[in-house]
């Protein structure tokens, strides 16, 4: 079946995260032929690819982000059978496949990191090796070459006997980087990339893409944090560009997740004559409620910052002819819904749950770049906020528990935090139906389901008018029906001082011009008229209440709560 190939700025993502996405044999984890039985769901939401996440083996101490083996299925999962038969099922529903691409580390498992190991000087040079700070010679560890800490908790480097060395790991212990200045480390994940597209495949993610460059001096840093002095580094464009190249796969859709990059990098990885990159992810939004920017301390959402970094990104995307990816959940985000303030009626109409879900929506599908849906953002699903921390799976949830607790939290106070933060709140089964375990496997699930299950399900929203799924299937078809979504300028507005919680923004194409005004704030609120410039020939596109907010003689508009409403003119 033919490789699907389809405008990146026209089409609408759907991540879904194998693991917790259907069941198709009991185990409890989701598998490659449960993704297969749900094709049709897909296509029914009108979604134009879907990005998995990793299936290979692994000894999954970080969710599949520990690769041992790059170019298999882990039994866990399926064949590659079930794979191939994936790939031909969604080619024939017209939908592309995009696989997960994690090469900036492999498991500790992966062959290379073993023979690595096994004194193989070939192997050791794939990795990042250094001698201890103070190390009186070979056997005497010293100190860990640099203060890093690596992103799950704990030093970034550990002491390996039989390689003699430190070696550097930003993530898990189990996930050694990579060293791409050898040369040979780059022509083998060229190979990998290759090897899935000749399976046919549509489009790549590359996992923590902005970190394969290391600087070219380690050096403390003054909090121990090394992902910005590392993201971005010195040859990543490079490295990028040859990548694509060796492996054949300009002009295919790709997205890079950027931990800790620049806009000025995001223009440079995604404008077109580069050949790197067709879009890329960053974080900086979702971290408008970390207090002092650590991610274990709660805070309120800053939605003048949020408002601020869109703008910039925005028409900074724009103006350096770069291309955004936009998203709000993923597998390692808590659910924006609850997040920014849905806490309430979950699976009820006109609660704040309803209201924001739906307001978030509008915002993805109405600013520039391409949209992605993240399983379950379509039904509205929420935060688990487990009452135990033994219910929680991820390492780095588990890690930062223990590290709250050391750190003088209470135990309530950690599972609290932990609860709001925990990428485990992404990561819940799919919630199909209101039955045993969401309808996502007749067994136990390898995570618990969320208590608002009983409401929010795939089974109790299709079809029915006003609901969550119904609202993102009608947004979807926007974005394909409407040239101005997908290829409009954008400009942000001014709201005025009556609305500091609200994002407003225009889209122009031609003669086409279209309004997106969405308020995060729980009450009532006035938007000033001069800047949206509402004439009578604009028709109310969409918004997350049945009828339109009232528009006064001067043209402002009063917002009800959490309303978004999409003009057209
Ligand atoms: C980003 C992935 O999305 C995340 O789940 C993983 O833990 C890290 N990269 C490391 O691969």
């Amino acid at each position: 079946m033919a490789a699907i190939e389809r405008d990146f700025k026209r089409s609408v993502i759907y991540q879904v995260y194998v693991k917790s996405f259907c069941d198709s044999d009991g185990d409890g984890v989701g598998d490659l032929p449960g993704v297969t039985s749900k094709l049709d769901y897909l296509a029914a939401l009108g979604v134009d690819y879907v990005w998995l996440t990793p299936f290979y083996p692994s000894p999954q101490r970080d969710g599949g982000y520990d690769v041992s083996d790059y170019r298999a299925v882990d039994p866990l999962f399926g064949t590659m059978g079930d794979f191939d038969e994936l790939v031909a099922q969604a080619h024939r529903r017209g939908i592309g496949v995009m696989l997960d691409m994690v090469l900036c580390h492999t498991s500790d498992r992966h062959a290379w990191f073993q023979r690595a190991l096994a004194g193989e000087e070939r192997f050791r040079r794939f990795y990042i090796l250094r001698d201890g700070r103070g190390s009186s010679g070979p056997g005497d560890p010293g100190e860990p070459p640099t203060n890093w800490q690596c992103a799950f908790g704990g030093p970034a480097w550990e002491w390996e006997p039989r390689l003699g060395k430190w070696y550097l790991h930003m993530h898990d212990v189990s996930q050694p980087d990579l060293d791409w200045t050898n040369p040979e480390v780059r022509r083998a994940c060229a190979d990998v990339v290759r090897f899935w597209k000749e399976r046919g495949v549509d489009g790549f993610r590359f996992d923590v893409v902005s970190l394969i460059s290391k600087p070219e001096v380690f050096e403390d840093t003054p909090d121990g944090s090394c992902r910005r002095l590392v993201a971005d580094g010195p040859h990543v464009h490079e490295y990028l560009q040859e990548l694509v190249a060796q492996a054949g796969i300009d002009g295919m859709l790709t997205v890079g997740e950027m931990a800790a990059t620049t806009l000025g990098n995001c223009i440079r990885y995604t404008r077109p004559e580069d050949h790197e990159l067709s879009m890329t992810f960053s974080f900086h939004h979702l971290k408008v409620d970390y207090a002092d920017g650590d991610k274990w301390a709660l805070k309120e959402p800053d939605i003048a910052e949020l408002r601020r970094l869109f703008r910039d990104w925005q028409e900074g995307m724009q103006a350096g002819g770069g291309w955004n990816a936009l998203f709000w959940d993923n597998h390692d985000q808590p659910r924006a819904v609850t997040r920014f303030g849905g806490r309430e009626g979950a699976g009820e109409r006109g609660s704040s749950w309803d209201r924001v879900g739906k307001m978030l929506a509008v915002l993805s599908f109405t600013m520039q770049g391409t949209p992605y849906i993240y399983q379950g953002d379509e039904l509205g699903m929420a935060n688990a906020g487990y009452a135990s921390i033994d219910a929680y799976a991820d390492v780095e949830s588990v890690n930062a528990y223990r590290l709250l607790v050391e750190g003088g939290a209470s135990a309530d106070e950690a599972l609290r935090i932990v609860g709001e933060r925990s990428r485990d709140n992404g990561r819940t089964p799919m919630q199909w139906t209101g039955g045993h375990a969401a309808g996502f496997t007749d067994g136990k699930p390898w995570l618990a389901v969320p208590a608002t299950v009983g409401k929010v399900n795939a089974e109790a929203e299709d079809g029915v008018e006003g609901s969550m799924l119904e609202f993102y299937r009608d947004l979807v078809r926007l974005r394909h029906d409407l040239p101005v979504l997908a290829e409009g300028r954008v400009r942000f507005l001014d709201a005025g001082a009556g609305a500091p919680k609200v994002i407003a923004f225009e889209r122009t194409l031609g003669d086409a011009r279209l309004v997106s005004v969405c308020s995060f704030d729980a009450r009532a609120c006035t938007v000033d008229g001069g800047d949206l410039a509402l004439g009578d020939g604009y028709r109310r596109l969409a918004g997350n209440y049945d009828d339109e907010p009232l528009r006064a003689d001067d043209g402002s508009l009063a917002l009800r709560p959490q309303e978004a409403v999409v003009y057209l003119q």
